[in-house]
């Protein structure tokens, strides 16, 4: 059984370790510095350890910790850690060069995964100089995974993968704002948002062509075209790409370097 420690139990590891709980190939391990998420763990009968055990009694240390959090505590694991140790990195825009300054004789990954791996629908992209096939198999247990050959594609990913469910959530807030004004008080808005999202995604795990589905909905003077028209003027499209892009490049931006 491979032993992973969390090292940072935030957002992002509490999807990773909800993911893999079940997974008893894996033993969770958990260090943090913040009460609230060492509580959470206890809660999951996660055992917590200081940083210097978790990094002698873990074979995988998943780095889970904001990216300008990440030199500090780098600098005090390469005091304490051993050659054996693999090193996940999932904080942004910190490069793989810049671990491998830091741990000089581990063996390092960047990954760059989502929350969704905490339903194991997660998404997440692997880079490194090293064999990549056990850090890809753990993630592929939290959804998909893939390797990334160049460093840049994982600030694209960190950006469409990692930011962009914000980007999708933020419509799906304003859906729901505006189904306030239709709904009935004892109609749940999150249930008719689940059968609304359900069905636009058993049309696309049909294979249905997006563009064959927009114009199957949109017909010439009609109220979807009126609609369509608004977002094509006032640029949606561009401004939902350019999103993209400005999450890309701040990841960029995060590098320690
Ligand atoms: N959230 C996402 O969807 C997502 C997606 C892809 C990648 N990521 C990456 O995941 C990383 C973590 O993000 P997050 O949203 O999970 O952050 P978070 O919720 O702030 O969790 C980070 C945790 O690490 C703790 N911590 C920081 N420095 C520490 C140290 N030296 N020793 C022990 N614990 C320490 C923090 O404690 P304090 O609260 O005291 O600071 C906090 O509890 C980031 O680098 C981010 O780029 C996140």
């Amino acid at each position: 059984m491979e032993k992973i420690g969390f090292i940072g139990c935030g957002h992002m590891a509490k999807a990773l370790i909800e993911g893999l709980i079940e997974n008893n190939n894996y033993k969770i391990l958990g260090h943090d510095r913040n009460p609230n998420n060492t509580n959470w763990l206890a809660t999951k009968s996660i055992p917590v350890f200081s940083l210097d055990e978790i990094c002698h009694e873990a074979d995988i240390a998943v780095v889970c910790v904001k990216p300008n959090d990440m030199y500090d505590l780098c600098q005090k694991m390469s005091k304490i850690i051993s050659k054996d140790l693999i090193i996940v990195s999932v904080a942004a825009g910190v490069t793989l060069q810049s671990l491998n300054t830091m741990f000089p004789n581990n063996k390092v990954f960047r990954a760059m995964p989502n929350i969704g791996a905490k339903n194991n629908l997660g998404i997440t992209s692997v880079y490194s100089n090293d064999d990549n096939s056990k850090i890809v198999e753990i993630f592929n247990y939290l959804g998909k995974a893939f390797e990334v050959q160049d460093e840049n594609q994982i600030n694209l990913h960190t950006s469409l993968i990692g930011s962009g469910p914000a980007f999708f959530f933020e419509i799906i807030n304003e859906f729901e704002n505006r189904l306030s004004e239709l709904l009935p008080p004892d109609v749940s808005k999150r249930d008719i948002t689940l059968l609304f999202l359900t069905s636009l995604i058993s049309s696309i795990k049909d294979g249905q062509n997006i563009e064959e589905l927009i114009q199957s909905i949109k017909s010439k003077g009609g109220t979807t075209e009126a609609g369509l028209n608004l977002l094509y003027d006032k640029e949606f499209v561009k401004i939902f790409s350019d999103s993209i892009d400005a999450a890309r490049d701040r990841a960029l931006d995060l590098s320690m370097d």
